[in-house]
């Protein structure tokens, strides 16, 4: 099989090293170009980026002497020599919409790990497990944009790659009409570790600013129906939330109160975790879980340590299932946020766009 060859874009960041990562040895996919700020262009990879290498896993050897280019200033040559890209750019909101459009335009189609676009209607957010079907507004936002290939696809926010996917299976037998989630979100979610965030050891901050918002919104949009081209938003279920940054190296951990329209039995619930499987299941793409939702009947289950690498960081662990006594239920669950949640999401999104051949060879 041909591989494609794949640039990232904010390659140096702590979301650009897990790309690197996972991308090593990837069956289908070639890292060939790493990009950043113009702090790191024209460094080698591990000049740029070896003081500040956050991964467990050595820097892969190949990747070492590629040179940095820059994001911004190299759009024309990289999408030249890239078949697509993964964005994992940190700057202002309105720059990375600017510069991920640029990159569409381009013609090079952009899988991104940004928020920048996730409000933009003929933009899919896509969990691959959950909604593949918003891939087709691509053909809309092709149109919008004047390309052949090019296009934009993002991921969800990570805070919510725990609960949305536990409710998923339960909406459309049982409604879910209302939830409640207190989400206890790892520090490597903002870019950080105990060295660069000693602030955080032995401390809890009750505020991430924007997370709320993201946390009760992105789920109406994975739950939405394509209309005439672009993404209409679900109404319910009505979601209220807070986000809660703990002393955490990885793993979000969302606590759940949930109620149905049509009340389901446990052993329902249960039954229907366990059967749950999407395309990427179907299609064995590489980076999908064989099991995307795990049950622990063990009540300390899910803990961080334990269990954010169940299948590689790629599934959602859930425990604790009882009746509440204002909601119907209440539950806990986990997913990896650095992997499910932000670069591992956006790889497996890559394998079902391929795939799907929305990104082809070129
Ligand atoms: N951390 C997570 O778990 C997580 C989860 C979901 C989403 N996100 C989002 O993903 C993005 C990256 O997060 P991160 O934690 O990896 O951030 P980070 O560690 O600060 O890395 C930022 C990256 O962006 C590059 N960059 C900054 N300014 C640039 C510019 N003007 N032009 C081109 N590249 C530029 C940096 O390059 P230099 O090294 O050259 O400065 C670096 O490669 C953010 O938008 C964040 O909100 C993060």
């Amino acid at each position: 099989m041909k591989k494609y060859k794949v640039g990232v874009i904010g390659a140096t960041g702590m979301v650009g090293q897990r790309f690197v990562s996972l991308l090593a040895g990837h069956p289908w996919f070639d890292l060939t170009v790493v990009a950043a700020s113009p702090r790191s262009a024209g460094k080698t990879y591990e000049e740029a980026a070896g003081a500040r290498w956050l991964m467990d896993s050595p820097m892969p050897e190949t990747i070492k002497p590629l040179i940095v280019k820059n994001a911004e200033a190299d759009v024309a040559e990289i999408a030249a020599a890239v078949d697509f890209i993964f964005s994992a750019v940190d700057m202002k909101k309105e720059e990375i919409a600017a510069l991920e459009e640029a990159y569409a335009k381009a013609e090079c189609p952009v899988v991104s790990n940004n928020s920048a676009h996730r409000w933009t209607p003929d933009v899919p957010m896509v969990v691959p497990e959950l909604n593949p079907e918003h891939l087709a507004v691509l053909e809309h936002q092709r149109k919008r944009l004047g390309t052949e290939r090019g296009f934009i696809a993002v991921k969800s926010n990570c805070s919510i790659q725990s609960y949305v996917p536990a409710f998923h299976p339960l909406r459309e037998e049982f409604g879910v009409s209302k939830a409640l989630v207190c989400t206890y979100q790892a520090i490597s979610g903002a870019g950080k570790n105990f060295d660069t965030w000693p602030e955080m050891i032995d401390n809890v901050i009750p505020l991430i600013g924007g997370e709320e918002e993201k946390s009760e919104q992105e789920p109406l949009k994975i739950w939405g129906s394509v209309e005439n081209g672009v993404i209409v938003p679900a109404t319910a279920p009505a979601i209220t939330t807070q986000c809660i940054r703990v002393p955490v190296s990885n793993g979000h951990m969302a606590a759940v109160f949930v109620s149905f329209d049509r009340k389901p039995a446990i052993e329902q619930i249960k039954e229907r975790w366990a059967s749950f499987e999407g395309i990427p299941q179907k299609l064995k793409l590489p980076s999908a879980p064989e099991q995307f939702l795990h049950y622990f009947e063990e009540e300390n289950r899910p803990q961080n340590k334990l269990d954010r690498m169940l299948e590689c960081g790629m599934a959602v662990s859930i425990g604790r299932l009882r009746e509440d006594t204002q909601y119907d239920y209440k539950f806990v669950c986990l997913s990896h946020n650095t992997l499910r949640g932000a670069a591992g999401g956006a790889v497996l999104l890559a394998e079902l766009l391929c795939a799907q051949d929305y990104i082809t060879t070129k």
